[in-house]
């Protein structure tokens, strides 16, 4: 969570250098331009906030609640890396394991640095901002198939009295859509978030356009 809020900072402050460094000489942003801090490791103010920030996880963990409502330390696990391009080493590192990671059949049995999350939502942002920065919105009408036509050929070639649940009409789909969530691609598709899932089994993904996986390409945690 707080990784994240990070994440989406650094997105935006990326974004506003790059119109920065783009328009200074036409419109110059108003205001203060601070120099970036260089040795917050060493900073006394920096090292009493990690210090009490890092009182509250443990309050937090301790008493289950926050002043912002509770906290299931029992179930919820969380990794916290926060660094600096001008230092070698992370400024503040903070992992989790609740007890109940012990009884997951999937995944760690302890979190820590080396740990491999779902960061799906944070990586769908960046693509499209990459893309809207790189490319602007022009293509965003273009199918899908276009660009991959692998899919349009899967597509042309599923039996069309197939249930349309699984029928992906990739010929129709368009780039916009598919950046909007509006394509109609469940999350997990195919059910509980494995191809030939519970809800639609299918017995060659690849039938649909998907690109098989290599075993060890496959993620290893779910959690
Ligand atoms: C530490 O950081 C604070 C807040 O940014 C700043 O006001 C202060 O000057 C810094 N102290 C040193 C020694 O750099
Ligand atoms: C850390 O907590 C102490 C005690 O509550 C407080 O005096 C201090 O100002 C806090 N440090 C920062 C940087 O907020
Ligand atoms: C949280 O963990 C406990 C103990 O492992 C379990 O009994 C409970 O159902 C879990 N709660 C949720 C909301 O998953």
């Amino acid at each position: 969570m707080m990784l994240s809020t990070r994440y989406y900072a650094l997105l935006f402050l990326g974004t506003l250098h790059y119109f920065t460094t783009h328009a200074q000489s036409i419109c110059p942003l108003i205001g203060p331009d601070f120099p970036p801090p260089k040795s917050l490791s060493s900073n006394k103010t920096f090292q009493s906030t990690i210090s009490n920030f890092t009182q509250l996880l443990q309050q937090t963990i301790s008493a289950g609640n926050t002043q912002y409502g509770p906290f299931d330390s029992a179930n919820t696990s969380y990794s916290t890396e926060l660094f600096s391009t001008y230092e070698l080493t992370p400024l503040f590192t903070a992992h989790f394991t609740p007890p109940a990671v012990a009884t997951y059949q999937d995944g760690v049995k302890s979190v820590d640095s080396n740990t491999v999350f779902r960061i799906g939502s944070l990586t769908k942002l960046i693509v499209v901002y990459t893309f809207l920065i790189e490319a602007g919105d022009a293509r965003f009408n273009d199918p899908v198939a276009k660009y991959v036509p692998e899919l349009l050929g899967a597509a042309q070639s599923i039996n069309p009295s197939a249930n349309s649940l699984g029928n992906v009409a990739w010929d129709e789909i368009i780039v916009g859509e598919l950046a909007a969530h509006m394509a109609g691609i469940g999350r997990d598709w195919e059910g509980l978030g494995k191809i030939g899932g519970f809800f639609f089994p299918v017995g060659d993904p690849s039938a649909l356009g998907l690109q098989p996986l290599h075993a060890s390409e496959l993620p290893r945690s779910k959690y």
